[in-house]
């Protein structure tokens, strides 16, 4: 079997975290060798990244939030990413660069083709083999995604960076995660030869979970060939 990468987009709430989780555990049963991994933080130079991108008290500009994602998957990809393809492995990736297209491209600007541009030279040809798009309604995912923190922090544990529930990005107004949505919708159109969207607004995790390894093994299979 050859290196595959695998990326989970979605809109905040959407789950995909779980599913990440799900479809690495479900790859590795089957004796692949997987790494499963994450943005922003997914090297120890990102994990500072990511304090200080989520960090509701940060004030960065538009253009230093890009930069900054930026940064820390220009380091995924160079510590992370490419030696496990090198390596044969099945990189599972939660996020990565079409959450930049959509957040900072259409959710901050307006349009992409500065963030694309500058994504490009982060991630050096890296684009994934498969990405699949779990797609939900902004207002559903952010009412679930309180719900989960919410039961998170009543727990002791510590969920993210900050202890108010939602991170500087979630924090933003309805609007601004509805221009993230609708983005990922134009991506998945633009890149359709990678793209699968899962919608999983009326799903449960066992349900999102069989599609998105359908479409994986489907995938495989044509990575077999
Ligand atoms: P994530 O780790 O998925 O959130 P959680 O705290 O629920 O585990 O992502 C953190 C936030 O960063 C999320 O709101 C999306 C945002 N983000 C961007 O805006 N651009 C990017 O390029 C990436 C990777 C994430």
């Amino acid at each position: 079997m050859g290196p595959i990468f695998i990326t989970l987009e979605g809109p905040d709430g959407s789950g995909k975290s779980t599913q990440a989780v799900l479809l690495a555990e479900r790859l590795r049963q089957m004796a692949l060798p997987v790494v499963l991994t994450r943005e922003p933080g997914g090297t120890s130079v990102g994990q500072k990244l990511r304090e200080i991108l989520l960090d509701p008290n940060m004030r960065l500009s538009v253009m230093t939030e890009v930069l900054l994602m930026a940064a820390d998957r220009a380091q995924h990809v160079q510590e992370v990413i490419k030696p496990a393809l090198k390596n044969n492995m099945v990189v599972v990736c939660d996020r990565y660069v079409d959450s930049s297209l959509a957040y900072q491209g259409f959710g901050l600007m307006g349009e992409i083709s500065q963030v694309k541009a500058i994504n490009e030279a982060a991630i050096e040809s890296v684009w994934p083999d498969l990405t699949i798009l779990l797609d939900v309604d902004p207002a559903v995912g952010l009412r679930r995604h309180r719900q989960r923190k919410g039961a998170y922090e009543a727990t002791g544990i510590r969920h993210s960076e900050c202890t108010d529930g939602l991170d500087r990005i979630e924090q933003r107004d309805l609007q601004f995660h509805q221009k993230v949505r609708d983005g990922y919708h134009i991506l998945a159109k633009l890149y359709a030869e990678r793209f699968v969207v899962i919608d999983t607004t009326e799903l449960g995790i066992e349900a999102v979970a069989q599609r998105v390894w359908e479409s994986v093994a489907q995938r495989l299979e044509i990575a077999h060939r």
